[in-house]
């Protein structure tokens, strides 16, 4: 009897160790403590021994019975304890819950809304075209021949594909102004629109991006004469970029405008010293001019009774000299980097 006891106790421990849940701990209690449990086995089994051993063995097996009931307390309340632990972890009302980091739109989406915006009162309504065009809005209508030499400006990707016989070869629109042509031929007279678009060009370093966005206004009304372009301008300028600011006007030529000019600003960085980004002290933002009677009539109007102004210019060189940004170059814009893109 007395090494059953110990070798049960034993056993027990063993058991024991085993357990990882409450529902393991009923089971062993029943095992040894339960109604037909081994002890209660071993009380039947005494029945028949002699008074005196009855006691001595009695007491035994309640010794062991205490043991085992306390061993299974102790691991009971551990348990229960962790459950609740865990729980809490989960579900703590009082706690304070997790921030979610809230976003905000990128900068060049925040400029293209500011710039439609200040466009709005002037009668421009926004406009999307093809961003993969057929190479004749982008150049040909334009007054800009397959083999004429100003094509080289535009540094332009074509798609591989099989050209179609009117409008020639598809390109990665080099410029919004394949949407001037694409406007006028929807054949809604007057127009004043602003075309903000996806474009890509070779070229890649502080100052260029190879994809990069335009906007294009175009106006075409009986009587729009170069006054109206400049005003214009000047108006943009003024709302955009904050005061102390300026622009300037040089003659260019664009076998789509004429005449033609280059629209510079006094450098944001330097404010028109000269520095590494701008060197002159004045940032090129894009072209402007008078439209091409050529292009009207690609696009179907008369030139005798309608003119017009155009221009296209860089979003992000337009929105990196908006004074106080203060972006040396073009690249950060996109390069997606949360430490930069949150300082606006
Ligand atoms: N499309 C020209 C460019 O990208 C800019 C321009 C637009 C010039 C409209 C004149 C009129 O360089």
């Amino acid at each position: 009897m007395d090494m059953d006891l110990k070798e049960l106790l034993s056993q027990f421990k063993d058991d024991l160790k085993k357990i990882s849940s409450l529902e393991d701990l009923e089971a062993v209690r029943l095992k040894y403590a339960g109604k037909k449990g081994v002890l209660a086995k071993f009380l039947e089994e005494i029945k028949t021994l002699s008074v005196e051993e009855k006691k001595e063995a009695g007491k035994k097996i309640n010794e062991a019975k205490q043991e085992i009931q306390e061993k299974i307390a102790e691991l009971q309340n551990s348990l229960a304890g962790a459950k609740s632990a865990s729980a809490q972890d989960r579900f703590y009302k009082t706690l304070p819950g997790k921030k979610i980091a809230a976003g905000h739109l990128h900068i060049i989406t925040q400029a293209i809304r500011e710039i439609v915006e200040i466009f709005k009162p002037l009668g421009f309504v926004r406009v999307r075209h093809p961003e993969i065009d057929w190479e004749w809005f982008a150049f040909e209508a334009l007054n800009i021949p397959a083999t004429h030499p100003a094509r080289d400006e535009w540094e332009t990707f074509f798609v591989d594909s099989p050209p179609d016989e009117k409008y020639g070869r598809l390109v990665i629109t080099p410029h919004t102004s394949n949407g001037q042509v694409r406007e006028m031929l929807k054949n809604e007279l007057p127009i004043r629109m602003l075309g903000i678009s996806r474009c890509g060009r070779r070229q890649e370093d502080v100052s260029h991006l190879q994809t990069f966005f335009q906007f294009e206004g175009l106006a075409v009304d009986k009587g729009i004469s170069i006054t109206h372009l400049k005003g214009t301008l000047d108006y943009f300028a003024k709302n955009f970029f904050g005061p102390g600011r300026e622009i300037r006007l040089r003659p260019h030529d664009f076998r789509f405008t004429e005449p033609s000019f280059e629209v510079d600003i006094n450098c944001s960085l330097c404010l028109g010293k000269g520095c590494n980004f701008c060197k002159s002290g004045w940032v090129e933002l894009g072209g402007a001019g008078m439209v091409h009677p050529n292009v009207l009539k690609a696009g179907g109007i008369d030139s005798k009774i309608y003119t017009g102004f155009a221009f296209g210019w860089g979003v992000e060189r337009t929105y990196m000299m908006k004074s106080g940004t203060q972006i040396d170059d073009i690249r950060h814009l996109f390069n997606n980097d949360l430490r930069f893109l949150e300082q606006f």
